[in-house]
This record gives structure tokens, sequence and C-alpha cells, in this order.
């Protein structure tokens, strides 16, 4: 065995050993000035998860082969500190599973309460509460507003500084798990510090979950989006009447990166749990789907 492969091997077993954790893997940082490459959002996994569902997710994401996975947050059912190790101790065989790619995972309020969760969260996982990382010319942060509404001024900092010291990348993304933004930018209201500085560093897509809800709204140029449920319960929504309309559907997003230009095509899950809709985020805003949600088979013109 090389020797350079020898030594970082034998400090990944020995740091594995000291930290008493599970960790995911995290591909060396690939700078290119190109892009080229497919990722995959994965939605929140509680409250009170639909085992099945979450399943399914990870069956299909893994056959289309990502390049690597970000997942919005809440994982574990959390907030009990007695069942915490044990709720994360369930995760590792899906982490082992799909450890031939990154998993980029992203403190939501289920996974992290207090300090106790925190430190869980950093040696179940080998993430920290907050980070950036590249994948070619592409620059991700991810935020912590697991224990806060919105941003604290420290995430703010943090994120405004990343942003400074990568502005070069292209395109950039920027994660975290509470979607406090819809509020406001519903609202019309844009004098939001996130706003102001994703706008100020050319940040396409903002990305968030928490909701179990898809929802699509942009602003200045920026895309702001909310990865629904990809195995957190949507019962009480459903009691409400609430349906694919209202973005109440279970799903992944399966992203391309083709130089700047990013596309999002929406998977929702199909057989029992929904109708295997995909369609391309752009076609949808905050007011719901511009397509015909209806089976194009029954609705369509036959293209003969
Ligand atoms: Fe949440």
């Amino acid at each position: 065995m090389h020797q350079t492969v020898r030594s970082s091997l034998a400090k990944w077993l020995v740091a594995a050993v000291f930290a008493g954790g599970f960790f995911l893997r995290t591909l060396p940082s690939q700078t290119s000035s190109r892009n080229d490459f497919h990722f995959s959002l994965v939605g929140d996994r509680t409250g009170d998860a639909q085992p099945q569902i979450w399943g399914r997710v990870w069956r299909e994401v893994d056959l289309l082969h990502p390049d690597f996975v970000v997942q919005v947050g809440d994982i574990i059912q959390g907030g009990s500190d007695e069942k915490a190790e044990a709720q994360w101790a369930e995760m590792r065989p899906l982490w082992k599973q799909y450890s031939h790619y990154p998993i980029y995972l992203t403190p939501g309020n289920h996974d992290i309460w207090n300090k106790k969760s925190e430190d869980l969260f950093v040696k179940e996982t080998g993430r920290q509460t907050h980070y950036s990382f590249n994948y070619q010319n592409a620059h991700f942060v991810i935020l912590d507003n697991s224990r806060t509404r919105d941003l604290s001024e420290e995430q703010l900092k943090f994120l405004e500084e990343d942003l400074k010291a990568n502005k070069d990348k292209n395109p950039k993304f920027v994660v975290c798990h509470r979607d406090y933004w819809i509020t406001p930018l519903k609202a019309g209201n844009t004098d939001i510090p996130l706003h102001k500085i994703v706008k100020q560093y050319g940040v396409q897509q903002v990305i968030s979950g928490h909701g179990h809800r898809f929802v699509r709204i942009v602003r200045d140029g920026v895309a702001y989006m909310e990865v629904g449920s990809s195995g957190g319960t949507m019962i009480g929504k459903w009691k409400n009447g609430d349906g694919f309309r209202q973005g109440v559907f279970y799903h992944h997003i399966w992203v391309r990166v083709n130089g700047d230009k990013v596309q999002f095509t929406v998977r929702e899950l199909d057989g029992q749990f929904g109708q295997g809709r995909m369609f391309d985020a752009s076609q949808w805003d905050e007011n719901g789907p511009h397509f015909e949600i209806g089976d194009p088979g029954i609705s369509g013109k036959p293209m003969t």
C-alpha cells in the first residue's frame, strides 16, 4: 500500500476510534472550473417517522447514483437525552448501506435541542453543526438553526465570512433546517439579513426542510426551496385537506449541476404513498404547481 494512503487510513482509524463515533464519508474536496455532477436532496425523516417511506426514498436515491446527498435535517425523533443515543444507533445500518457516497447532514430541531444532543450529533455523524464544502466549482454552506427559529448572529457571520472566502465559486447553495424565510418572503418582505447576504454574494439557492411541505419562492434571483417530507408524517396536513397542490407529498429531489446551470427534478414516491409525479422545480412557485397534476396519460392528447 502506498505510504501516503496507509498514513491517512491510519489517521482516519485513530480519529474514529478516539471519537467513538460513526463517521459519514467525506470525499476530498473536488475543485474544477467546470461543474458536471448530480446530487440528491433528501427531506425530513421525523417527526413521527414513517420508516417504509424513508427506506424507499433512500433506495430510489441510491439507484440514481448521486455524487453525494444533502439531507435537510430531522433524522432522529429526539427530544429525549435518554433515547437519543439508541435513536442514532438505529441509523447506523443506513449510513453503512449508503456509505459509497458522502451524506451531508443539516442539524434539525429533532436532532439537536441542547449541548448534550449537539455533542451526540457530531459524534454520530462526524459532521459539525455548521460547515461548508466545495464540489467541483460549486459551494455549499450548511447552517445550524436547530435551536433558533431564524439564523443567529453567529451563523450569519459564519455565512458571510464563508461566502466572502468562496466568492469565486459558482453556483452557491445555502442550507438550514428551519424554513423561517417563508413568512417574510410571502408577505413581500425581503428585508431580512439572510436575503441581503445571499443576494450580495450571488447565492442561487437557499434550501430548508422542517415544514414537511414542498415550497418554492423566488426573490431577486434567489430561489428559496423547502424540501418536503422524505419520511416525516403528513397526517395532520392530509386531515386538513392539504394535498399535492399544497406541497404535501413524499418526495426527494434530484439535482443536476452543469456549469452554472442547476436543475431540480422533484420525484414524488408512487404506489401506496403517492402518484410518482416528477416535475422540474422551476414549474412551481408560491401559488403551487404550474402544470397538470393529473395523469398525463389521461388528460394529455395522444401525440399520434
Ligand atoms: Fe424540524
